[in-house]
């Protein structure tokens, strides 16, 4: 069990991954934050927490990371003058060929997952370093091991294919945890910044939480095959969950399932070199400044201006 005055922010609370660590952290005593875009998802959500952790702290934030003009309003309604820890779990995969783009002019993928968080991060600065041993756990995805990212075209512009678009938001997601734990670690703050990786986490392979999903028997045992290699999104929150909790993990380490880092118990991993790249971290860093206005560790007097 955890201090019962932990309080954790869970960005995509309302389904999948993000749902299973927001039932798993209210299950050992956390006080969780559902941030969900939809208000309707997160009332089941904390309805299907409730059924499994009667004692459950809840209360849930309306969050849309593609939007960044909502994000202080999301902030505002945390009312908090201190947070323990938030989530960057939520995610897109876009599925279409075509390049969608968000309210504020940036492709939806690279904006949701990466920019989104980005400014989460930037306007929960204040409150997470006004706590001390807070953590920023950032949910990163194995795809990145094989991506590269382009500086100079990181809203692929040039030949948009979904697929790598999302590999390489993740592949931004992870560069960035890793670089502002060596700036929270520069300042001599105590919050840290943790990678967890899920491994491969399928649906079919999934329990039922109603009322806020059900998975039928056919759809469970279609997917009883890819459970040789691949888990369900309760076993892969496990890994984001120990991030969360272990306070033998620190800030710049990277953590993921055991088996092949697609399945299985919590497991540290040592990162390749090109997710720690300081200098493609500072490249991305100043990108994403320019393209938010935010700069995650500086004072909020002196604003980025935006990129024009
Ligand atoms: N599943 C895997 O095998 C796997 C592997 C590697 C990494 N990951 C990462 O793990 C995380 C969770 O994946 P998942 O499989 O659980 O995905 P999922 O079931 O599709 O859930 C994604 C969550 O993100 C939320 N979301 C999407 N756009 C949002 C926005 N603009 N603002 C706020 N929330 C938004 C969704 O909300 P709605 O319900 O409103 O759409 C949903 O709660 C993602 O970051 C993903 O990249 C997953």
């Amino acid at each position: 069990m955890v201090d019962g005055m932990k309080t954790v922010l869970v960005t995509g609370a309302g389904a999948g991954i993000g749902y299973f660590v927001a039932e798993q952290l209210a299950a050992a005593g956390a006080t969780v934050v559902l941030g969900c875009r939809d208000t309707a998802k997160a009332d089941l959500a904390a309805r299907a927490i409730r059924a499994r952790v009667p004692a459950a702290r809840l209360r849930w934030v309306r969050l849309d990371l593609a939007d960044l003009s909502s994000l202080p309003a999301t902030v505002a309604d945390l009312g908090a003058d201190s947070l323990d820890a938030v989530v960057l779990n939520a995610g897109v995969l876009l599925s279409g060929p075509d390049r969608r783009m968000s309210p504020q002019g940036h492709e939806l993928t690279f904006a949701t997952n990466h920019l989104g968080h980005f400014a989460l991060v930037a306007h929960l600065a204040p409150i997470l370093t006004a706590t001390p041993n807070s953590r920023v756990i950032t949910v990163g995805s194995f795809a990145a091991r094989s991506a590269r990212l382009d500086l100079a075209d990181l809203q692929s512009e040039d030949d948009y294919q979904p697929k790598r678009t999302y590999e390489r938001s993740k592949l931004a997601q992870m560069l960035f945890a890793f670089e502002l734990d060596r700036r929270l670690r520069a300042l001599g703050a105590t919050s840290a910044s943790i990678v967890a990786h899920p491994g491969g986490a399928l649906d079919s392979l999934t329990p039922s939480r109603p009322p806020l999903f059900v998975h039928t028997t056919a759809q469970r045992l279609r997917g009883l095959p890819a459970g040789v290699a691949l888990h369900g999104k309760h076993a892969a929150a496990e890994t984001i969950v120990r991030t969360v909790l272990d306070t033998d993990i620190a800030g710049g380490e990277l953590w993921g399932p055991r088996v092949f880092g697609l399945r299985g118990r919590p497991h540290r991993e040592t990162p390749p070199a090109h997710l720690t790249d300081p200098d493609s971290a500072a490249g991305l860093w100043a990108a994403s400044s320019a393209l938010t206005g935010l700069d995650p560790l500086r004072h909020p007097s002196t604003p980025v201006p935006l990129l024009a």
